[in-house]
């Protein structure tokens, strides 16, 4: 029997173990996945001892994704690009790591508005922490050139502009308005809007009308965000399903069945988010 888990401090608001439980039943796979609350003076001797406590890999989860990177002895590109982990595996003996928010966030993006791609014009980045930089990968990979970072913190915005190069700028938050008009792409990477509080305030009145607005906080699941670009008849995807598509690559990896991101998977993830 395969056994994965998450670890985080605290682990008990994970919803993942709900997302491969779901996978395991449906593929028909004798294997576990739980939540291991681990602290961070833990983190290293946990990793160390995977194989011993009958690991085969494990998600990583706030606070551990930066120090998981620095711990993991081989490390894809995508977690090289964001400086962080939240899968990881055993080769051999080797601990293996990868970050899978940019495959998550861009194959949602794909399935929930693929017209995106056909839409020229800048992509416009609320925040600049950890999973904006997983953002702005996947949108460097996706071949685009003009990715506009605004922070409230300009000089979080400027490290994360002068860490991708050129085809990445560093914007003031109070100026995030005046370029409503042209971007293609917006995506808020802020805690704002998380569990109801704050609002990124962005005045989609002069949107462009193929404009696709995407929120990765996913709860709510409707945003002040989404909900404010709603009105104005903008394309809008949620994140939950980045959420669930994050989690394709690790399943595949320890249980070794491609899992698919279905409606009733979503539905399921989503009731949970409404209960809570
Ligand atoms: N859907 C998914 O699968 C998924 C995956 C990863 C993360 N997330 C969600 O993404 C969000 C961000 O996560 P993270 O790890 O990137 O967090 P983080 O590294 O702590 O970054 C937080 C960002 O929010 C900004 N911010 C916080 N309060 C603000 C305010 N009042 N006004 C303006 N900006 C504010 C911060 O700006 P400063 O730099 O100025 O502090 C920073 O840019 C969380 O809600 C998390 O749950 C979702």
């Amino acid at each position: 029997m395969k056994r994965a888990c998450v670890i985080g401090w605290p682990i008990a608001q994970s919803r993942s173990p709900l997302i491969h439980q779901f996978w395991l039943r449906k593929y028909g796979i004798e294997g576990t996945y739980t939540k291991e609350p681990v602290r961070p003076e833990d983190l290293k001797s946990f990793l160390g001892s995977l194989k011993e406590r009958g690991f085969v890999g494990c998600n990583v989860t706030v606070p551990h994704k930066e120090a998981a990177f620095s711990i993991a002895e081989i490390r894809s590109s995508s977690a090289i690009a964001v400086g962080a982990a939240n899968t990881l595996w055993l080769e051999g003996d080797a601990l293996a790591c990868t970050n899978t928010d940019s495959y998550g966030f861009m194959a949602n993006l794909d399935q929930s508005a693929p017209h995106w791609r056909t839409t020229p014009g800048p992509i416009m980045i609320l925040g600049a922490g950890g999973s904006a930089r997983a953002v702005i990968h996947g949108f460097l990979e996706a071949g685009r050139d003009d990715i506009r970072v605004f922070n409230r913190t300009i000089e979080r915005a400027e490290e994360t502009a002068r860490h991708f190069g050129a085809r990445v700028s560093a914007s003031s938050w109070d100026t995030r308005n005046d370029h409503t008009a042209e971007v293609s792409v917006v995506v808020n990477t802020t805690t704002l809007g998380m569990n109801g509080v704050g609002d990124p305030n962005i005045d989609f009145s002069r949107a462009r009308k193929e404009a696709v607005v995407a929120d990765i906080v996913y709860v709510p699941l409707e945003t002040p965000l989404l909900a404010s670009a709603r009105r104005y008849g903008l394309t809008c995807v949620d994140g939950l399903g980045m959420l669930l598509h994050q989690a394709v690559p690790g399943f595949e990896t320890w249980f070794g069945v491609r899992p698919e991101v279905t409606p009733e998977l979503y539905n399921l993830i989503a009731e949970n988010i409404r209960e809570a």
